[in-house]
């Protein structure tokens, strides 16, 4: 090789040396929060209040988003869903919009999903901000899972499509109800993540339907059902892992650890959970496992594998796992038990924002925001 060559070579080669460099634009550290007040409903709110928080980070604006199912007063009627904001990493939160239901004439009344599309999906661009939920009429009678979508960064949302419709919104076996969406995008269309009490073989199982347009989907998929009629899997999350794997977790009556005892299941498709077994329990080295209504997240920090975080309804405390989830770690965290809390990786990368809106029947409920930092776990 001529010298001429080495040369112009070596800067190369000691350039691919270099650690990478970071990304185009760099997030803020995000602030460490100790159960900031989001919302504090009047005392003319209905029983629970608030409830099954549900939030979002628009990265490009550093933007934290958060909804809830909103129990406002005269028992509730035509419940929409409040849209929170925070431009300064949760410290400060305020109301940037309600959304209505534009075509039942019933409310969005359970269980709201707040998600950014990353590419372009039918005639909806990267960066539009989709809001899953369910609804449903005063008298409960039936159940609708609908899509909204937002083309201005979440400030109007228009009605998109239904979905799934079910019957009565009641919790008992015969009854025929659609719960708790999910959503997630895979090799280029929407998979929409649900329970399902409508198949009269099982009292609940966890389903998707996909849509490449967010306009028509496509047939009902098992994701977890069981073949004992009683034994309910409930409320799907699911998180890439960093080795290809996907990460689903679901409450689990009929597991024999407890009812309710929070359980996994790990694919390579997300649209092929029914394929992965029979799903394993979280359980972590000192016994505990959590229990009741999961929601999980991978984190980029705290190892090379990053870490998976887990909560659940029934604890404050999260379970943890740095070695995508063959062993696991029960941690504290500074934010209260609630029914289903949801989880957010910041920008930081480090720090996970819990968000929680209080208990089932609980009557003082209000929407919280805490963090962990799981580097420094
Ligand atoms: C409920 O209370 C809030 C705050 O006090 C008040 O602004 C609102 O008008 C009340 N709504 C009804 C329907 O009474
Ligand atoms: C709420 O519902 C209860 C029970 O049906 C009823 O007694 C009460 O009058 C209702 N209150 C309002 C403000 O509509
Ligand atoms: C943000 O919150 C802090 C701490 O509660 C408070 O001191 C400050 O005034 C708030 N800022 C705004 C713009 O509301
Ligand atoms: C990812 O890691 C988990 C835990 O070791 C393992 O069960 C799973 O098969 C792995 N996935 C892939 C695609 O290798
Ligand atoms: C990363 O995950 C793999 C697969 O589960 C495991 O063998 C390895 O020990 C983990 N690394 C750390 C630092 O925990
Ligand atoms: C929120 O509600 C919880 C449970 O009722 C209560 O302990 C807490 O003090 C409330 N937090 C704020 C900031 O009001």
């Amino acid at each position: 090789m001529h010298l001429f060559t080495l040369l112009t070579l070596l800067p190369l080669a000691a350039a691919t040396a270099i650690p990478q460099s970071p990304p185009s634009y760099q997030q803020p550290s995000a602030p460490a929060l100790d159960s900031v007040l989001i919302f504090d409903p009047p005392s003319n709110y209905t029983v629970p209040r608030t409830l099954y928080a549900r939030t979002l980070l628009l990265k490009k604006t550093n933007t934290l988003l958060a909804t809830w199912e909103n129990y406002g007063p005269n028992n509730n009627t035509f419940p929409y869903f409040p849209i929170y904001e925070s431009t300064d990493g949760g410290v400060n939160w305020s109301e940037r919009t309600k959304v209505y239901d534009q075509v039942n004439g019933w409310g969005l009344r359970y269980q709201p999903f707040l998600y950014e599309l990353e590419e372009d999906i039918g005639d909806y661009a990267a960066g539009t901000i989709l809001l899953a939920g369910s609804s449903i009429p005063d008298d409960l009678s039936e159940t609708q899972l609908e899509l909204y979508a937002s083309t201005d960064g979440g400030y109007e949302f228009t009605f998109v499509s239904h979905v799934a419709r079910g019957g009565v919104a009641l919790p008992n076996n015969g009854e025929t109800p659609v719960w708790e969406p999910f959503l997630l995008t895979y090799n280029h269309e929407l998979i929409y993540y649900y329970s399902d009490q409508r198949d009269p073989a099982h009292g609940q199982k966890l389903v998707h339907q996909v849509s490449s347009d967010l306009l028509a989907w496509g047939p009902i998929v098992d994701d977890v059902a069981y073949p004992t009629y009683d034994w309910r899997p409930g409320m799907t999350t699911v998180s890439l892992l960093p080795n290809g794997s996907y990460f689903l977790t679901y409450e689990f009556y009929g597991a024999v650890e407890e009812a309710f005892a929070v359980y996994y299941r790990l694919s390579e498709d997300p649209t092929k959970f029914d394929d992965a077994g029979d799903g394993s329990v979280i359980r972590a080295g000192d016994g505990t496992f959590p229990v009741g209504s999961p929601y999980n997240v991978w984190v980029p920090s705290g190892g090379e594998n990053g870490t998976i975080v887990v909560s659940c309804g029934t604890e404050g405390d999260v379970w943890v796992s740095g070695d995508l989830a063959e062993t696991w770690e029960r941690v504290a965290t500074p934010e209260k038990t609630s029914y289903t809390r949801s989880l957010l990786v910041e920008g930081g990368g480090g720090t996970v924002l819990i968000v929680g809106a209080g208990v089932l029947n609980g009557e003082e409920n209000n929407v919280t925001a805490s963090t962990i930092d799981v580097g420094g776990l």
